[in-house]
Parts: C-alpha cells; structure tokens; sequence
C-alpha cells in the first residue's frame, strides 16, 4: 500500500489532520488500533476552544455541532461558597466557550471523512514505523489484529496515537527531552441524566476538594470531582458521587444542584508532559502523543487541532511549492504555543485542587489567587483569553 501521509491514530488529532490534507488534495491513509465503536464512545473533553470550533467550520463539518452546541458567554469560580463569573466575551472581545463533546466531533469527523472515500482502518493490530530517516518511512499493521502483515509506504508519517501509542517511542531516546509532572490527585467524572442545574460551566475550590459542573444537553449533565489519583471507582458509590458533588458546589446563598441517574463514571489521571522535538526524520507527532495537559483548562484537544493546523499548512507547502521549511520549523512552532497551555493548564489545576500537601500559608495564598483573578480585570482579561484560547498564527 502506498499514501502520501500515513497517520497513526483516528482521534482529533489524526481525523483533523486527514480533512484538512484532503481539503489540500493530499492523500492520507488512517489506521487506529479500536473499532469505529469504541472511538465514537470514549468520554473525554467538552470544551472546545474558538479556532477549534472555526477550523471544524472551514472543513465543512460544523454543521451539527453549531446546531448542537452550548455557546457560552462566560463561566464562574467557585470559592468559599460564593460565585464569581468570568465575563469571557466581553473580556476577549466576543468570544465563546463552546461545549460539544469530544465523541461528538469524532462521530462528525468519521462519518464526513467515510463518505467522502477516505481510508480509515479501525481495529488494527502490532502497529510498527520503520524507516523514519529515510525517503520512505513505512507503517506496518494487521488488519483486525491478526490478519496478514501489511505494509504501508508513505512520505510523510503523523504520529497521532494519544500518549501511549508507537510514535513517539520510535524517536530515538537520546534525542528527545521530556518534561513531566505528575499530579496526586486524579478526576473521578460521570454522565448523569439530569436537566441543567447551572447556565454556565462552574469550577469550585471547596475545603473538600475540586469539582466542575459541566454539561452536554439539556437531559444530559457532565460532573467532575477530585479524587485521589491512585483511587479506585469501585470506593464511589453514586450516593457518595452526590453527597461530595452538594458538599464541593454549595454556596452561601443555596446553589441546588439536581441530580439524576449516573449511567457513565470512570476515573482519570493527570499529568503535564511535553516531548522535545516533536519530529523526528518524516516523522511528525501531534496532540496528545506530543504532549499532555491536566484537564483544568480544557486544552488537550485544542492543542491538538493547533498543530494538525501547522502540519497540514507545512505538508501543503512541500507538495505544493516543494518548500520544506514550514515542516523543519514544526517543533518550535508548535511548542511556542504548547508551553503556553502548558503553563495556563498547570495553573489552573494548581489554582482549583485541594492539595493536602500544602502548608495553611499556602493554601491562603491559593485563595489570594482566586480572588486576585476574579476581582482584578487585567488578571481576568488574562485568564479569559488563556481560557477561549491563545490565537493559532503560526509565526
Ligand atoms: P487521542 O484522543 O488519545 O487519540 C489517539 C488515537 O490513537 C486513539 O483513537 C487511539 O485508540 C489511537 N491509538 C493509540 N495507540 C495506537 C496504535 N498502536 N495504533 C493505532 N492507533 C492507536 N481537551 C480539551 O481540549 N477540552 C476539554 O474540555 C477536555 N476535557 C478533558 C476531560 C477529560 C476527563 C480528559 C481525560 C481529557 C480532556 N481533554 C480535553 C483532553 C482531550 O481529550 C485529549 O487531549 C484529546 O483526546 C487528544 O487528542 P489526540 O487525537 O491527540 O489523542
Ligand atoms: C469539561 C472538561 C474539562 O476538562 C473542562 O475544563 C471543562 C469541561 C467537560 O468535559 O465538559
């Protein structure tokens, strides 16, 4: 088999990457290691920055989430039990924080993609890169985990695998930094069918710990809460999920959350990581293969339609003028951004969680933060434009 652009991975990172390359008439080949099912029924991210929302537009396939969309005008912080909102569109300007979930623009981009004939193999097995340096770096895969071996030639490879896949892996260890953090607490999030309890997304900082309310419809709701990170689901009965959701989102004027049936929980750990280089010879890696962050801020799938958007332009550049340069300079460029969510990721997690290893000094000094970003307008001119997302230029 051969392709001009094999991509690992049919997640945000790797579906984005394939509409845009056949938008520029560049062919792609898509192998993913899950059935079309499981993709299109992972729970992950809600928040969806405006580039993102812009670039699903430009690939023509925002249809259904225009339609199906909360777009909000701003969100609130939750401390010692009173609300403060963060006036996002009036602070950056007129933007929106779009709620969408992430399966929903996996089932977008998946469906568009089929009809329009691209090749997406789902459920492959023993995925391997070879030639990475060479002219023709080669992916190899078994069809339906154990068919026959088959090789797939390309110019080009998009490491778009999430952060446990083959790509980033296959750069040699003595030529990548990593730079990690790891968090000790985790999120324990649910899915409950419950009409909405609050217009906006709520992030608390309670004495108990951190939780977010969320949403995906009017029936229904999305909830995270702090938990340990080594926790286990099996300790959180829906009963307990509720108590600690009332407890962490009361305020003094008596917000009422409405509960529901819970029919979806699961538990999530976090960590910061960034890969330095993010290329290695015809290889590219994108999103969360590339680099993780906590899911405070809402950043992770943002960054990765970010750099699909920079190697896409990079890839046309090459096939269509020859012009190599844009891919050499993909690791800087994409990196300048990447640090920046890193950095607005790691403090918000750091500003929202109850860290138990933190001194009473410190734990003033967090609820300081709070106030400072919620009563200061250039603080909450920063965080809003931090939150609706860091312009995608690529200079
Ligand atoms: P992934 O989504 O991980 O996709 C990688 C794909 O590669 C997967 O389909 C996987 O099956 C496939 N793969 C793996 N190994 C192989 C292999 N060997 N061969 C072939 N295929 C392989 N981000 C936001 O922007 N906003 C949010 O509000 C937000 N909230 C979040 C809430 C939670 C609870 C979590 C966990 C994450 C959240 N994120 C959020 C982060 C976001 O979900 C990820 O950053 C995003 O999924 C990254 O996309 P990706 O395509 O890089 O990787
Ligand atoms: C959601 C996820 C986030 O990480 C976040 O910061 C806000 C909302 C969500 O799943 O709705």
């Amino acid at each position: 088999m051969r392709t001009q652009v094999g991509i690992i991975g049919a997640g945000p990172a790797g579906l984005l990457l394939s509409h845009q390359l056949h938008q520029m008439g560049i062919e792609s080949v898509i192998v993913e290691n899950r059935t079309q099912a499981e993709i299109e029924g992972t729970i992950r991210a809600g928040v969806l920055e405006q580039g993102t929302v812009d670039l699903m537009n430009r690939l023509g396939v925002g249809s259904r989430l225009m339609k199906e969309s909360y777009f909000h005008e701003g969100f609130e912080l939750r401390f010692k039990g009173k609300g403060h909102r963060i006036n996002v569109h009036e602070l950056t300007g007129g933007k929106y924080v779009t709620v969408y979930a992430q399966h929903e623009v996996i089932k977008d981009l998946v469906d568009a993609r089929l009809r329009q004939g691209g090749a997406i193999h789902f459920n492959v097995g023993e995925v391997s890169l070879h030639d990475l340096d060479s002219e023709l770096p080669k992916i190899r895969f078994r069809q339906d985990k154990e068919g026959e071996l088959q090789e797939l030639v390309c110019d080009y490879i998009a490491g778009c695998d999430g952060f446990h896949g083959p790509s980033r892996p296959a750069i040699p260890h003595s030529l990548r930094t990593e730079y990690q953090k790891i968090y000790p607490f985790g999120w324990l999030g649910i899915l409950t069918e419950a009409p909405v309890s609050s217009p906006e997304l709520i992030y608390s900082n309670h004495e108990r710990g951190f939780a977010l309310l969320s949403t995906r419809s009017s029936k229904i709701q999305r909830l995270y809460l702090q938990v340990d990170a080594k926790d286990d689901i099996a300790n959180w009965s829906d009963d307990r999920i509720w108590s600690e959701l009332h407890n962490r989102l009361e305020t003094k004027e008596g917000f009422r959350l409405i509960e529901g049936p819970i029919f979806q929980k699961g538990i999530v750990s976090m960590r910061s990581f960034v890969c330095d280089p993010m290329q290695y010879g015809k290889l590219f890696l994108a999103g969360d293969a590339a680099h993780i962050v906590p899911p405070t801020g809402a950043k992770g799938l943002n960054l990765a339609a970010s750099d699909v958007q920079y190697l896409a332009r990079g890839l046309d550049a090459y096939y269509k003028r020859g012009q190599t340069e844009l891919l050499e300079r993909y690791t800087d460029v994409c990196l300048r951004r990447v640090w920046k969510a890193e950095r607005f990721s790691m403090v918000m997690t750091t500003m929202l969680h109850r860290n138990h290893d933190h001194s009473p000094f410190e734990r003033q000094i967090q609820l300081a933060e709070l106030d400072y970003v919620t009563s200061s307008r250039a603080a909450s001119v920063s965080l809003a434009e931090n939150y609706v997302g860091l312009p995608m230029e690529y200079h």
